[in-house]
């Protein structure tokens, strides 16, 4: 193991972590990388690199292979946020908001906003929903919470939307996507996620809305990109059409297990290198 606990920055949150103006200011400008972080570790790797770490809800399947992210809790939220905060020093670190901790209300949302970022010390919140949400995100953003925007493919509407197959593929269906973007926007997030749609509807979508368009599976149009890490680390077999993979993880841990189990085995591990030895007289 090569990680440092100075390494991880671990409980020194950085006096000079990027704010959402920072990110806002960055619209059309150079590309925001960001990438899902979960926990302590991987954020202080991905610090160095990523502008914005989403501690997205992708936790739920990503980490504890639920089947999609309804399940998971503020509680869950609270418990990844804090690890993350803990490992980035440079990014700007965002959380998600979990299914049915926001939608019933702006009082529940501002409510359930403030317990994440005070116990997890990030600086802002994602919530998924266009104008139907606009109100809210208008509610949290006057009230100090920065948020940040997520529309087109919206996982937790997978049942009321019928899957997670792409959006706006035929022009008829480009209006109320663009409507939702504008209104987020409008309401004042400082960027909106945007996920799953066809390139020219990105790019419209880009062009018209005024904060930075980060895009997931939503080509290269946007003002910058997301993708969940351990996607485009290639730890998972399936692998969604909008994710590269840029290193094959999954692969260097079987083969990582599969030579220790080796080692074990016939007993070449642990090595003399690996053990203790008597100390003084006894040696
Ligand atoms: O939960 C998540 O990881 C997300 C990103 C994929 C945008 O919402």
């Amino acid at each position: 193991m090569s990680t440092t606990p100075q390494d991880l920055h671990v409980d020194a949150r950085p006096a000079r972590a990027l704010t959402a103006k920072e990110i806002m200011a960055r619209k059309g400008g150079t590309p925001i990388v960001c990438l899902t972080a979960y926990v302590t570790p991987m954020a202080a790797r991905l610090d160095k690199h990523c502008d914005l770490l989403l501690v997205g809800d992708s936790v739920g399947m990503v980490l504890y292979g639920m089947e999609s992210t309804l399940s998971v809790t503020i509680e869950d939220m609270i418990r990844h946020g804090r690890a993350v905060t803990r490992g980035a020093k440079r990014a700007m670190v965002v959380v998600d908001m979990p299914f049915g901790t926001y939608e019933e209300s702006k009082e529940q949302a501002f409510r359930n906003a403030a317990r994440i970022l005070s116990e997890t010390g990030a600086a802002a919140v994602k919530l998924e929903g266009g104008v139907e949400m606009a109100e809210t995100v208008r509610f949290l953003v006057n009230r100090g919470i920065p948020v940040l925007g997520h529309v087109g493919l919206m996982p937790q509407a997978v049942h009321t939307n019928g899957g997670y197959g792409a959006r706006g593929r035929t022009v008829d269906e480009w209006k109320p996507i663009i409507d939702d973007g504008k209104a987020i926007a409008e309401a004042g997030a400082f960027a909106v996620v945007l996920e799953g749609v066809a390139e020219p509807l990105a790019r419209k979508i880009t062009d018209e809305v005024p904060v930075p368009v980060i895009g997931i599976g939503a080509s290269n149009a946007c003002d910058g990109q997301i993708l969940v890490t351990e996607d485009m680390m290639g730890l998972f077999a399936i692998n969604p059409k909008f994710v590269k993979r840029f290193a094959e993880i999954g692969n260097a841990i079987e083969g990582a297990i599969e030579a220790y189990a080796g080692e074990v085995r016939n007993r070449t591990f642990p090595g003399e290198e690996h053990t203790y030895k008597m100390r003084g007289a006894n040696a």
